[in-house]
């Protein structure tokens, strides 16, 4: 039995209206050409950077301080949120999959046990992510699950792979394949059948998110389960090579692999088995629903096999989906939403389609839907579709400031809650002068909402949940650029280790509040306590310290 009650904050008061605003993508990093937040024009950032040193400071966003196996994994939206909205740090999918792996529990849990009994008759399709970004997936995982099935008897597997890049650098995914063909030639070796069947680029095909665009599944669905894509090949580096030609790595199309008489080699039939091998929900939801759901009716499935489907780990723990899975998920419980709604604390929270569940589903510890509808409001903001942002940079970033400036000045609310995407968004297109113009659009939307909290008397919180359009490079050790072998300069399309910033202010925050200087290693999940604090609570004792303090002057 949870005591929702929050105690009251001893010297803060209740009732001012609170403006969280996350900058995705917006890491702190030297000043440089590559740096597209330094290059940009960001008054608004810069002068709460510039203001007072007390209510400016950096913040852990990366690594352990989300919970991720190690320090050089870089920070990411789902664990960023997570921690932000959960106030502690969980051990996250990446890490529960290594630990399940190593241990070998994925092999003895029900989820294995469901898809294993296909092995006798059945083939083995395993869908996700090749690469070792670490963010969605990560190929050592997938090949010790190859490993790990094939020896507990899955005689005949299936590979469809989705191409990188955005978690990894544009044109890794040759080496990927690569390395995935030679493992699966081992395999052939020891008398297991195993082969790629079908590919394309993970922004194309399959991995769209928060429904933005279903064609994006249906193609993935075309060539994984019906066989059917508009490139057939004999082999996927083969396939990649080619298409490389004409797409980077995001956004390849869809191929299949046909055998001598072109017959697709690995479609999906009654009787086999499905994994999606990712670990992070987002963008393996929409296939989980086209996979699971009976009643499916977002785009035409034509051929809907009867096959046994688990996911690496379950991606929505409201929703229940998939219903097997081979690894537990985090169990983010009592997060800061939910506390706060218990104690009357009325919320808003909004932004694009394409970063609508970072600010609501993981905020909450992916979990869908309203904790109490009367308390909470969520508005999504329609993301273009069929684009590549560094075509339109600005996104709807006015469109959120807006959507947020009347949210506080209707008063309604006591904390109005933004994701603003750009610099993540632009940053993973690896367009630097788009970037640029991201950064300058996301500054504008910030002052827009702290100008309206200017005029309420509120608070403000600006942070950011992990670094991106900060350094746009593949650098050395020493932070100089590195260049292909053909000479030209490496883009990082990827997000990054950097710490980011979080600034306080507003005419509403109590005279004497200010950053402690004793939690110099707080993070992301450090926030959480923070925001309680300045809505006039204390937070639960198992969170992360809050990072301010009350002196009098
Ligand atoms: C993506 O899914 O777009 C990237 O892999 C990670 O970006 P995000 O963590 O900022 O969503
Ligand atoms: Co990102």
């Amino acid at each position: 039995q949870v005591s929702w009650k929050l105690a009251d904050h001893p010297t803060l008061p209740k009732g001012k209206t609170l403006a969280l605003i996350v900058l995705d993508g917006w890491g702190e990093y030297k000043p440089d050409e590559y740096n597209c937040i330094h290059v940009a024009q960001t008054p608004t950032m810069d002068s709460l950077k510039q203001g007072a040193p007390e209510k400016w400071r950096l913040i852990r966003a990366h690594g352990k301080a989300v919970g991720l196996p190690t320090e050089d994994d870089m920070g990411n939206s789902e664990v960023g949120h997570n921690a932000l909205g959960a106030g502690r740090i969980f051990a996250q999918g990446a890490k529960l999959v290594d630990i399940a792996l190593a241990s070998g529990k994925i092999y003895e849990g029900e989820g294995f046990k469901y898809i294993s009994e296909c092995f006798e008759k059945g083939t083995l399709h395993l869908i996700g992510l090749l690469s070792d970004g670490g963010v969605h997936s990560r190929l050592d995982q997938l090949q010790l699950l190859l490993k790990g099935a094939s020896e507990r008897g899955a005689k005949r597997i299936r590979v469809h792979i989705l191409t990188d890049g955005r978690d990894v650098l544009d044109g890794s995914s040759v080496g990927f394949v690569e390395t995935l063909e030679s493992d699966l030639a081992k395999l052939r070796e020891n008398g297991v059948d195993a082969r790629i069947a079908s590919g394309g680029g993970r922004m194309y095909v399959t991995m769209d998110r928060y429904e933005n665009d279903w064609d994006v599944v249906k193609r993935g669905w075309d060539a994984q389960v019906r066989g059917e894509a508009p490139h057939k090949f004999a082999n996927a580096v083969e396939a990649v090579k080619k298409l490389r030609e004409n797409a980077n790595d995001q956004y390849l199309p869809p191929f299949v692999i046909v055998d001598e008489n072109e017959k697709a080699v690995g479609p999906i039939e009654d009787g086999d088995a499905v994994v999606t091998f990712n670990f992070r929900a987002d963008r393996m939801v929409m296939l989980a629903k086209a996979l699971e759901h009976q009643d499916f009716d977002k785009f035409d499935r034509v051929k809907v096999p009867k096959i046994r489907y688990a996911g690496m780990l379950q991606y929505d723990g409201e929703l229940k989906l998939p219903g097997h899975y081979l690894v537990s998920p985090p169990e983010i419980d009592r997060t800061s939403g939910e506390y706060l709604v218990h104690n009357g604390v009325r919320t808003f929270a909004c932004s694009e389609t394409v970063k609508f569940g970072h600010v609501t589903f993981f905020w909450n510890g992916n979990r869908s839907g309203y904790f109490n509808p009367e308390m909470e409001e969520y508005v999504e903001i329609p993301s273009d579709v069929g684009i590549t942002f560094n075509v339109k940079p600005k996104m709807k970033a006015l469109e959120i400031g807006e959507k947020a400036r009347d949210a506080i000045l209707s008063r309604k609310f006591d904390q109005v809650r933004v994701n603003i995407p750009n610099g993540d968004m632009v940053g993973h297109t690896g367009d630097i002068q788009a970037t640029v113009v991201a950064c300058k659009a996301a500054d504008e939307a910030v002052k827009m909402i702290i100008d309206a909290i200017e005029q309420v008397g509120g608070i403000y919180v600006v942070t950011a949940d992990h670094g991106n359009a900060e350094d746009m490079v593949k650098r050395n050790k020493s932070g100089q650029p590195l260049y292909d072998k053909s000479g030209k300069l490496q883009i990082l399309t990827s997000h990054t280790c950097q710490p980011v910033p979080i600034a306080i202010g507003g005419p509403g925050l109590a005279a004497g509040v200010r950053f402690r200087n004793d939690v110099p290693d707080g993070g992301l999940a450090n926030v959480a306590a923070t925001v309680m604090n300045l809505h006039g609570y204390v937070a639960p004792n198992d969170y992360e310290p809050t990072l301010i303090e009350v002196v009098n002057n």
